[in-house]
């Protein structure tokens, strides 16, 4: 049986003082949500006062980002080690936003995500299609690539620690949620690619996220699909009462 985890993508919002109470009140309530990974991913500026808020609790810890070089002169950058020395336990790598804003690659983020799991990390790798390739009825050839190009060169014991988060572009930010048909057919499609790749075991075992739009109304039905192990939650993640709303709704299936 995969454990659910839903965990909260913050982006770049909140100020510290924000960031500190939203952790503390996910926390309190945290309790009443056994059977379920929880996790939230501040900005980095704000793992810290995060971390002590959820002081040693159930929730865990997660970064959006990192830079896969252990030390050295990379200015601005962050380390996989510097992650877990604050008390990190996941970090989300190739986030759409990074992808497509910031540029970034497969090959960059196969790197990241072998860097964070030699760590100790636990890496929430992101997949999905734009709008025009789901359109043109490329999305199972992008999520493939996406996955053999991030997810390179990781063997079983590796791949069994990934979290996979299906997050298409279009989705994201937009309140224009996939259907849970839509996410299952993904889903399912990861899973024979892991199957496939490694072996019908390890494929069981690895955590499927759904990404995009989820809120308290529509996550208890995406989490409803057999391969949907999860949600990686943006905007509603900001306030308590929605993400633990969402939880709650993957407690029940
Ligand atoms: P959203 O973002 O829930 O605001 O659509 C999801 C994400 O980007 O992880």
């Amino acid at each position: 049986m995969r454990r659910p985890f839903i965990a909260g993508n913050w982006k770049m919002n909140l100020n510290r003082r924000e960031a500190a109470t939203l952790a503390g009140s996910i926390a309190r309530r945290a309790g009443e949500l056994a059977h379920l990974d929880l996790a939230v991913c501040p900005p980095s500026v704000y793992l810290e006062t995060v971390g002590a808020a959820l002081s040693g609790g159930p929730v865990g810890l997660g970064a959006q980002n990192m830079y896969h070089e252990a030390a050295g002169a990379f200015t601005g950058e962050i380390s996989a080690a510097m992650l877990v020395d604050l008390g990190c336990r996941y970090v989300i790598l190739g986030h759409s936003e990074r992808r497509h804003i910031l540029g970034e690659t497969d090959e960059q983020v196969n790197r990241k995500v072998l860097a964070a799991l030699a760590a100790g990390l636990t890496p929430i790798a992101c997949v999905g299609e734009l709008l025009e390739e789901r359109e043109a009825g490329q999305t199972g050839e992008v999520i493939r690539r996406q996955f053999d190009r991030s997810l390179a060169g990781l063997p079983d014991e590796q791949m069994r620690r990934v979290v996979i988060a299906y997050e298409p572009v279009w989705a994201i930010g937009t309140g224009k949620v996939a259907t849970p048909q839509q996410a299952q057919e993904v889903h399912l499609d990861l899973r024979k690619l892991i199957s496939a790749r490694y072996n019908q075991g390890l494929a069981q075992t690895v955590r499927i996220l759904y990404g995009g739009s989820v809120k308290a109304a529509n996550a208890a039905e995406l989490l409803s699909q057999a391969d949907v192990d999860g949600a990686l939650v943006g905007g509603a993640s900001l306030k308590a009462d929605e993400f633990l709303a969402i939880a709650a709704g993957a407690q029940r299936n």
